[in-house]
C-alpha cells in the first residue's frame, strides 16, 4: 500500500460523540513490510473512541497487516503506533502486563478462524478468554451462555472447533472475542463465509456495540456492512 485516503461518508459521523472523543488508535507515519517490499508506507490516521472504522481496498493492499499492527502482533519498521497514548512496539509488548492489558482492551477476530481456535470444545473455547481475565466461574458461564444463544451455537457447544464448518468456526471466533467485552473490537473480514442470517445478526450486533460506545475497526470488501454500520471508511490503495 502506498497511501491511504480518509473518506468520510456524508452524514455518517455521529456528531457530539466521535469527533470529541479521545484518540485511541494512532498511526504516526507508520511503515511496514514483511520483506523488502513495503506494505504500509508512511501511513498516518487516528481512530477515536466510539468510532466505527472500515479499512477497505483491493486484495493484498495491507488491510490485515494494518489490523495485525493495531493488535501488537507486528510492529512498525519506522514511525510509531500508539494505543491510548502509549507506544506499541516490540519492547513494550515484552512487558507482560502491557501486552495482557492491550489484548484485553482490543479483541481481534482473525481473517482465518483456524489460527485462533485451540480448545477441546466450543464452550471451552468461549470460556477461555473470560477465565483468563480472572472472572468468577458464574460470570464465565453467564457469558458463555449469552454467546451460545446469541450465535445459535447451543447445539454445537460440546463439539471440537476443528470439527465445525468454516462459517461455524467464524461464529465461534467472534463469540470468543465478544465474550471478553473488549473496548475495541477488531475484525478482519467479519462477514466472509457467513450466511445471510448470520451476516445480519453480526451487523446488528456490531451496530449495537458501537452505539453503546465500543470502538469497532474492521476490514471488509462488503460495502453494505460499511453502510449499515455508518462506518468511517479508510480506503487503502493497492
Ligand atoms: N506473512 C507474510 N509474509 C510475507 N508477505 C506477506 C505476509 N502476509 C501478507 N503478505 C503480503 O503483504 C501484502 C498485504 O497483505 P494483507 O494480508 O495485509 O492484505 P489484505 O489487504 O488483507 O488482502 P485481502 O483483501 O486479500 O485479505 C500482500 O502483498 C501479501 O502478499
Ligand atoms: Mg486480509
Amino acid at each position: 500500500m502506498e497511501y491511504l485516503e480518509h473518506l468520510e461518508h456524508a452524514g455518517h459521523e455521529k456528531p457530539g460523540r466521535s469527533n470529541e472523543a479521545p484518540v485511541l488508535i494512532e498511526f504516526d507515519h507508520v511503515s511496514f513490510g514483511y520483506e523488502d517490499e513495503p506494505v504500509l508506507d508512511d501511513v498516518s490516521f487516528a481512530i477515536r473512541q466510539g468510532q466505527a472504522v472500515a479499512l477497505t481496498g483491493p486484495n493484498g493492499c495491507g488491510k490485515s497487516t494494518a489490523l495485525r499492527l493495531i493488535n501488537g502482533l507486528l510492529f512498525a519498521k519506522s514511525g510509531e503506533y500508539r494505543f491510548d497514548g502509549q507506544k506499541v512496539d516490540a519492547a513494550a509488548m515484552k512487558n507482560q502486563t502491557f501486552a495482557k492489558r492491550l489484548h484485553q482492551r482490543i479483541g481481534f477476530v482473525f481473517q482465518n478462524p483456524d489460527t485462533q481456535l485451540f480448545c477441546p470444545s466450543v464452550q471451552e473455547e468461549i470460556a477461555f478468554g473470560p477465565r483468563q481475565m480472572g472472572l468468577s466461574e458464574e460470570e464465565v458461564q453467564r457469558r458463555v451462555d449469552d454467546m451460545l444463544d446469541m450465535f445459535d451455537l447451543r447445539k454445537l457447544a460440546k463439539r471440537a472447533p476443528y470439527r465445525l464448518s468454516g462459517g461455524e468456526k467464524h461464529k465461534v471466533a467472534i463469540a470468543c472475542v465478544l465474550s471478553m467485552n473488549p473496548d475495541v473490537i477488531v475484525l478482519d473480514e467479519p462477514t466472509n463465509g457467513l450466511d445471510q442470517k448470520t451476516q445480519r445478526l453480526l451487523t446488528r450486533t456490531l451496530h449495537d456495540l458501537n452505539f453503546a460506545g465500543k470502538t469497532v475497526v474492521l476490514s471488509t470488501h462488503d460495502h453494505d456492512l460499511v453502510m449499515d454500520l455508518a462506518a468511517r471508511e479508510l480506503r487503502m490503495r493497492g
